[in-house]
């Protein structure tokens, strides 16, 4: 069995070897460039080790796996234009580095590059699906950046529609991700089911960490700018969990830090931090992200590969939901 950076140096291998165009370097740069910052390069390498789970020649899955590295960084480059964000992997964003209308045209490239790579995939059952699960979570990924959005100005957002909009903006790509790699094995209907809700629930305790992270990461390790969340007023499940747990008084005062948005945009930070310091949230929310890893697991137990091959797998999202970054 590979361990996990055998399968990050073949995912790196397939990069190198297949490099964008140099012209025009205006359209293909930043897409070097947000590459070459490198990444967890997660959803790729889940994929493989769920083709893994069941077949030993990876190499095959690997412009599959590419495809949806593509497609993740074409919505981070996006996302960072709608989040206002400064930083990405601890260096500036395309849209600072060069300009919005960059991030929008080399984000848009990126994507028709995913689908050139899905396309190589020969096996023509095995593309058929493979395009299936891809179109699926690709629309559903829109439709979480969009609730996402609608979030920052509604004040009654509930923790139930916040699971639901981060399962489609994150989850659903790493369940999908793990559901191709089971596809372009020819896993069986129900490894193929587990596969996915093993990746799409892994994938919302992904993202609690993430927002966790945005509020309490260190920001050298983080990469991106700690607080950002905060000043762009997202309903996290740190602000939702305060609202259920807190005083009346701290719900109002978060509530007046997230109606505004403030010219000390440091002052925010320290002063919604403490709101969440003074409530625990940190805990409450690391109680959250451990119950859906613990369902997470359930699905990788139902899994009918041998156990000894889904060690990796295994590993690999523990680490991934305690990680720093
Ligand atoms: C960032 O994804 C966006 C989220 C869905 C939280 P990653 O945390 O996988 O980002 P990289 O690719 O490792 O930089
Ligand atoms: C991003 O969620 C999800 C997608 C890019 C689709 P976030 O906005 O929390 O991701 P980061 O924190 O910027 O990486
Ligand atoms: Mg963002
Ligand atoms: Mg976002
Ligand atoms: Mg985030």
């Amino acid at each position: 069995m590979r361990t996990l950076s055998d399968i990050l140096l073949l995912i790196q291998d397939f990069n190198s070897k297949n490099p964008f165009p140099s012209e025009p370097s205006e359209l293909y740069e930043p897409c070097d460039y947000i590459l070459t910052l490198g990444g967890k390069r997660i959803r790729p390498a889940l994929l493989l080790m769920g083709y893994e789970l069941f077949r030993d020649d990876v190499e095959t899955a690997l412009p599959a796996a590419w495809a949806v590295e593509l497609f993740h960084n074409f919505s981070l480059m996006h996302d960072d234009i709608m989040d206002a964000a400064p930083l990405r992997r601890g260096m500036p964003t395309v849209h600072t580095r060069w300009s919005t209308t960059t991030g929008i045209l080399s984000g848009d490239v990126m994507l028709i590059y995913a689908y050139r790579f899905l396309s190589e995939v020969r096996e023509p059952t095995v593309l058929s699906s493979l395009l299936k699960t891809f179109n699926r979570v690709a629309t559903e990924v829109c439709e979480g950046q969009q609730l996402d959005m609608n979030f920052e100005t509604r004040g009654d957002v509930s923790i139930p529609e916040y699971l639901r909009m981060i399962e489609l903006k994150t989850a659903v790509l790493l369940g999908g991700a793990m559901e191709m790699g089971a596809l372009c094995a020819q896993a069986n209907q129900a490894d193929v089911h587990h596969l996915y809700h093993f990746g799409r629930t892994a994938g919302v305790a992904f993202q609690i960490q993430d927002d966790l992270l945005d509020t309490y990461g260190d920001p050298v390790k983080f990469g991106k700018q700690v607080g950002g969340d905060i000043l762009q007023n997202k309903k996290t499940l740190l602000v939702l969990k305060t609202m259920e747990v807190a005083s009346q008084t701290d719900q109002l005062e978060l509530e007046n830090w997230m109606a505004t948005s403030s010219d000390n945009p440091a002052e925010k930070v320290a002063a919604v931090r403490a709101i969440f310091d003074r409530n625990n949230i940190p805990t409450l929310i690391d109680t959250e992200k451990k119950h859906f890893q613990a369902v997470a697991f359930q699905h990788l137990a139902a899994i009918s590969a041998p156990e000894e091959r889904k060690t990796v797998l295994r590993q690999t999202v523990e680490g991934l939901l305690g990680r720093e970054y």
